[in-house]
């Protein structure tokens, strides 16, 4: 009996030793590094291609990157929760050295789609990955990156270096890992098949679903429809203050979700965070003024086609 205490004992201080190990392991490895296997990517776009670039980024990219004097040259991300430690988002202004001019086309394409930098670091859960955006649009981005748009001139600045808690660093290593780069090319569905097309708006192009779902622990980046509870909101995130905002249920449901709504109620609010022609939508939901009618309408007819799931907003405000 005691010896099997004492071997038992032994496993235990084993077993804390390794787990110190680890903990230091992570503590000082930091966010983990990857090989970089940028395609061999040359963009060639026309004017066309870097409007629509620059619409996107205009959606999904200055909300980040973009500092309060107008210029895509990154800025401190103050809405990160406090738990994940402190981050800022890159200067991705065309400088050779402190911008994106000092990646190649296919670099960013790698860092846009697995979230590998160029110097093989991961970018970090706060910088997201696009795997399902059509290589068109992604090509656009890049386009317009390389344009001489006025936001893009050049700034010879580098952010701070984001400081990841260690709870941040333990999921770069255990949970959030690199996506696989694509194997083939990817479309986006015609406009003219409207359900489709709605669902590229909302998972692939602008991401509505990992903010709309409970949780970003729990998103599928991969398969969005599995990302349990999906579209049913509930994701608290915080304001500008701190004081924590919940998604809401964009499901058909009747009473908790968007069941009752109608489309033109959805379209103002999405593009211009109105509801009975007041602004009402709170901060993080910022409003997509350069997504067309018709997007908006694509969302819509697609959220008309997921399960409706009663889940009820309000009522986490109150607990
Ligand atoms: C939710 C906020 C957010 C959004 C949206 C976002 N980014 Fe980022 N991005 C970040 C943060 C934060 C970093 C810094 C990551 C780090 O600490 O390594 C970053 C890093 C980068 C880098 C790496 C630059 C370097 O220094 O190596 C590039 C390039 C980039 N983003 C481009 C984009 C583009 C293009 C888009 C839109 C398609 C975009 N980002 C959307 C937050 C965001
Ligand atoms: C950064 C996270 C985030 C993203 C991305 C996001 N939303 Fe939201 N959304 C929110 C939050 C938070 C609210 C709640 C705002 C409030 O309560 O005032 C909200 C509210 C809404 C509402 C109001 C619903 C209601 O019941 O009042 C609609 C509609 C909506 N979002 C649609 C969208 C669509 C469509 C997209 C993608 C194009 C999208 N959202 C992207 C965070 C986000």
């Amino acid at each position: 009996m005691k010896k099997v205490l004492k071997v038992l004992g032994m496993l235990i201080a084993l077993a804390v030793l390794l787990l110190a190990a680890g903990a230091a392991y992570i503590h000082f490895d930091g966010i983990p590094t990857y090989e970089v296997k940028a395609p061999d990517l040359k963009v060639t776009a026309d004017s066309t291609m870097v409007a629509e670039g620059k619409r996107l980024a205009t959606m999904v990219c200055s909300k980040c990157h973009m500092a309060s004097n107008g210029l895509l040259e990154g800025q401190h991300m103050k809405d990160l929760p406090a738990q994940f430690g402190k981050a800022w988002s890159a200067n991705i202004t065309r400088d050779p050295k402190y911008g994106t001019g000092r990646y190649t086309d296919g670099e960013l394409a790698y860092l846009l789609r697995t979230g590998i930098k160029r110097d093989g670091s991961y970018a970090p859960p706060w910088m997201p990955k696009f795997p399902h955006l059509s290589d068109y649009d992604l090509h656009s981005v890049i386009a317009y990156l390389r344009s001489d748009a006025p936001e893009l001139a050049p700034v010879a600045k580098a952010q701070p270096p984001s400081q990841p808690s260690f709870l941040a660093k333990f999921l770069a290593h255990v949970a959030f890992k690199p996506l696989p780069y694509p194997s083939g090319p990817i479309e986006a569905p015609p406009v003219t098949d409207k359900v489709a097309f709605g669902k590229y708006m909302s998972t692939g192009k602008v991401e509505c679903f990992s903010c709309h779902s409970p949780s970003f622990e729990t998103t599928n980046v991969m398969e969005p429809e599995k990302t349990p509870g999906y579209f049913s909101g509930g994701n608290g995130m915080p304001d500008k203050e701190g004081t924590i905002i919940y998604t809401r249920n964009l499901t058909p449901d009747k009473t908790t979700g968007i069941g009752s709504w109608t489309e033109d109620q959805f379209i103002k609010a999405v593009r211009f965070g109105q509801r009975d022609g007041k602004p009402a939508l709170r901060y993080p939901m910022e409003p997509f003024p350069a997504m067309t009618d018709e997007e908006a309408s694509a969302i819509w007819a697609y959220l008309q086609t997921i399960p409706a799931i009663s889940h009820d907003v309000d009522a986490l405000y109150k607990k």
